[in-house]
């Protein structure tokens, strides 16, 4: 009868598969209910004599039982865990995800340039809207209502009064308004103008300069072109001031330097001048002061503003802007 008992667990343990049925399994022999207990309860109906002797059999059996699935539970935690190590298995030989790295556009590159130069020379940066004010665009500026930068074909209206900021000094302007005299700003930021060819696109970039103070002479402003161009090309590089003429300034130049492609000997980017025009400039017209309210007894000041695609292009040697803008890859990954 015992022996029966002990080759049916057997039989039963060879169809284990998991620890789940092995669980059931002890229950079915070794539980409160289980084959074993019964036998085990079922003592006290025999003789002492009877006792010792089947309750040895049933304890040899209990102890069997108990070290079969002891050993049962090691096997099958040992291939749980090699399912599950094989499951998981990572090959770490093989080569790494490809991760691309993006980098600075060109124009932001050249742009922080030019605004670090400026901040190691003293000046703030500032910001104005791009969606503009006539007034603060053109009116204050001492731009006539008949120039030709306010016609349609030139300027994007939003309405009469509104629209994109043709240039950056209406920052000039809100600026001024802000603050007391001296100020000493630059303005980077976009700028909006309707034409499109090689070397114009609807959206650009400019960085306008303002500095206003007692006693500020054409010299300062010489002065803190030369620098920022040597500073931002090298030193070799010549600069010259041309008479020119804005409305907000007077006396208004435009400066050029020599032209880095051919070291000023002549090619096809400087039109064989040997010269390159990079920048407008000029001492603030007392027009523009008197319309913020600032002393022209007392104070004056200059003013510039440059492209920085310009720049740029010339830096980089680019021969057409729209490049900047079509997000071709091939193009952005060479900076
Ligand atoms: N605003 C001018 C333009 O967009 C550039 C310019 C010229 C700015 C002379 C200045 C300046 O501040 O003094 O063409």
């Amino acid at each position: 009868m015992f022996e029966e008992i002990r080759d049916r667990f057997s039989e039963d343990l060879k169809s284990v598969q998991s620890l789940q049925e092995l669980n059931n399994l002890k229950v079915k022999y070794l539980g409160k209910k289980g084959i074993i207990t019964a036998q085990l309860k079922s003592l006290s109906t025999l003789s002492p004599s009877e006792r010792q002797v089947v309750g040895k059999l049933i304890n040899n059996i209990k102890l069997f039982i108990e070290n079969e699935i002891a050993s049962k539970e090691l096997f099958l935690k040992d291939a749980e865990l090699q399912n599950l190590l094989k499951a998981e298995y990572i090959d770490i030989t093989l080569p790494g995800k490809y991760t691309s790295y993006g980098s600075e556009h060109p124009l932001n590159i050249v742009l922080n340039e030019v605004i670090d130069i400026f901040i190691r020379m003293g000046f703030n940066v500032e910001e104005g809207p791009e969606v503009e004010l006539d007034y603060y665009n053109f009116e204050a500026l001492n731009i006539p209502k008949d120039h030709p930068a306010r016609d349609m074909q030139d300027t994007f209206y939003i309405s009469e009064d509104i629209i994109l900021r043709t240039h950056t000094s209406p920052v000039q302007i809100r600026g001024m308004l802000k603050r007391k005299p001296p100020v000493r700003f630059i303005a980077p930021g976009k700028v909006y103008r309707c034409d499109a060819d090689i070397s114009h696109t609807p959206m650009f970039h400019q960085v306008e300069g303002l500095m206003i103070d007692e006693n500020i002479t054409f010299s300062n402003l010489k002065g803190i072109l030369v620098a920022f161009i040597h500073m931002m090309f090298g030193e070799e590089i010549p600069v010259r001031f041309r008479p020119s003429f804005f409305p907000f300034t007077e006396p208004s130049a435009e400066v050029d330097m020599g032209c880095i492609l051919c070291k000023g000997t002549g090619c096809r980017v400087c039109k064989q001048s040997g010269w390159l025009e990079i920048l407008g400039a000029g001492m603030v017209h007392p027009a523009v002061l008197e319309n913020v309210g600032y002393d022209t007894e007392k104070y004056n000041g200059f003013a510039f503003g440059m492209g920085i695609e310009r720049i740029a292009m010339l830096k980089y040697q680019i021969d057409d802007i729209r490049l900047f803008f079509e997000n071709d890859i091939r193009f952005l990954r060479q900076f």
